[in-house]
């Protein structure tokens, strides 16, 4: 499900808005300078292999890059792997990675082919948690305070583009704000 949330900086019980219309969603957003839109969906996108997705959207993919602007673009994927005993450390540390605030010299530009994961951006005194799924694609803008939750299940596809080599890279703050706030896992309760 497609999901934004807003909540007060300072107190996460203070909900301003939660609401899963698209527009409603892409207008919220842009006024906070975060572009939001939708590519097509891939049915069975989870059991297609990277190559294919990327040549699936490679229209979409050429127009959003037509500046040539990013140099790099790959494919991230974490599926829900029970029969390997490693899977749930696999899962949690994957998680654990980009969970504290955090921002980047680049955009985080991140299109979801499947699954789903959150993005809450802090942003002036709010925090927008952006619950995004197959067909979304957000852009998070440079130097914007933000974390990510992959939920305690990860499961996703996100089609990945940088700049640089090591535009993921973050920049942490060191503020643990990210532990007061509702996890994905919570959002979708
Ligand atoms: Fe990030």
């Amino acid at each position: 499900m497609t999901l934004l949330q807003v909540m007060a900086a300072d107190n996460a019980a203070d909900v301003r808005v939660r609401t899963t219309d698209p527009a409603e969603i892409g207008a919220e957003l842009a006024q906070h300078g975060i572009a939001y839109s939708h590519w097509d969906t891939l049915a069975g996108a989870t059991a297609t292999d990277s190559d294919t997705l990327l040549a699936h959207y490679a229209p979409q993919i050429a127009e959003l890059n037509a500046s040539g602007r990013y140099e790099h673009i790959d494919v991230a994927r974490i599926h829900p792997d029970d029969t390997n005993p490693d899977w749930p450390a696999t899962a949690a540390g994957a998680r654990a990675k980009f969970l504290d605030e955090h921002r980047h010299a680049e955009d985080e530009v991140r299109f979801f082919a499947a699954g789903q994961g959150c993005f809450y951006l802090h942003v002036g005194d709010a925090v927008l948690a952006t619950v995004c799924e197959a067909g979304d694609l957000l852009s998070v803008p440079a130097g914007t305070l933000h974390w990510f939750d992959m939920g305690t299940r990860p499961d996703f596809i996100a089609i990945r583009f940088f700049e640089e080599a090591d535009g993921w890279v973050g920049d942490f703050t060191g503020d643990k704000i990210s532990a007061n706030f509702p996890t994905l896992d919570e959002l979708l309760a």
